[in-house]
């Protein structure tokens, strides 16, 4: 058991996205249980994101309002830059301010290249990538007003390499530049802006259409640690007052929480232009990751990359 102080967020006003199940469920429910106002978005279609049900996003209300926790659901489609603006509205109507925004909302859609089309493109990006810049977006002046906010962006694992699920990895890739980016400009305003890489048993990691992914666990303890609860203190921490992580990528899941950081080697520096063959004779120095370093952000890098 942890020895940390007790972490609340009484006062505080949470949007969770897609929180009718999954991950964004275990997100709103402890929130929630620790003392947030809890907005709680989903469209609740399907999970290639077809259709939409009141049901879940209903359910887990009522789930919270049981445990004696104060939420409120919205089924507004975060796919849709009015959708984004009608929920954080929601946050601002029903409890007067908005203090964290947790981007997880998501729909999968597997399919490799050159299967995977222009629709498959576009309503990814649209929910994963759009969704998150737009809602955010929305939030924004809210925070800064206040001068206080946290905003929990939604990688995947799946960045390092998942050819079945193209359109799914190109948007996850995506919110890394945007919260890198954003958070520099955040932190003037104290707001703070972090994505969190989940790893749990859900609908989409269950799904059929996932041909030659083999990391499926196979037995009863694995399946009881990758339950989503396992995966949202790391979301609540980065979510909470006390936290000044900013602009980083956490893995969360499976009872593991890790670092994802993005580096580059010292590699190879020509005294003179370099030609083709200077490449290819020094490949192994461009590539050695001993002495490799983290850039800050660009500026930090330029320092290091142009230095003599
Ligand atoms: P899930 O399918 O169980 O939950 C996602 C929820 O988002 C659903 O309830 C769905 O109705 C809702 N949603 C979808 N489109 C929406 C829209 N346009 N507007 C509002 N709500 C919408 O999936 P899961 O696994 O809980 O995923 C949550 C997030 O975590 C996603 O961003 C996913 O990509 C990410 N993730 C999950 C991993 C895992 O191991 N389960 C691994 C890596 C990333």
């Amino acid at each position: 058991m942890s020895s940390t102080p007790d972490f609340r967020f009484d006062g505080r006003v949470a949007v969770v996205t897609g929180a009718g199940r999954g991950l964004g469920r275990a997100h709103a429910l402890l929130l929630a249980e620790r003392g947030a106002k809890v907005v709680v978005n989903d469209l609740g279609g399907t999970k290639e994101g077809e259709g939409s049900d009141r049901g879940p996003a209903n359910d887990v209300v009522a789930e919270i309002t049981a445990k004696g926790g104060t939420a409120v659901a919205d089924t507004s489609d975060v796919g849709s830059e009015q959708g984004c603006h009608a929920l954080v509205d929601t946050a601002v109507a029903e409890f007067g301010r908005v203090d964290i925004i947790v981007n997880n909302a998501g729909i999968s859609r597997f399919a490799t290249f050159p299967e995977a089309d222009a629709d498959n493109l576009e309503r990814t990006l649209d929910v994963h990538l759009r969704g998150t810049w737009h809602t955010t977006r929305a939030a924004w002046p809210h925070m800064v007003k206040q001068g206080y906010g946290r905003v929990i962006t939604t990688t995947s694992t799946g960045m390092f390499g998942l050819p079945d699920n193209l359109a799914y990895a190109t948007a996850k890739g995506a919110l890394i530049g945007f919260t890198r980016s954003l958070a520099m400009e955040a932190a003037k305003h104290g707001i703070l802006v972090n994505c969190l890489a989940p790893n749990a048993i859900t609908r989409p990691s269950t799904s059929a259409a996932k041909p030659n992914i083999t990391t499926t666990p196979q037995d009863e303890a694995q399946l009881q640690a990758m339950r989503t609860e396992l995966v949202a203190p790391m979301m609540a921490y980065l979510a909470h007052e006390d936290c000044q992580v900013n602009g980083e990528i956490l893995v969360a899941g499976a009872r593991r929480f890790a670092r994802w950081f993005l580096a580059v080697t010292p590699g190879h520096a020509t005294e003179g232009d370099p030609t083709i063959e200077d490449i290819a004779e020094h490949w192994a120095e461009i590539n050695d990751q001993t002495g490799y370093y983290i850039p800050e952000n660009l500026y930090d890098w330029a320092g290091r990359f142009m230095r003599p």
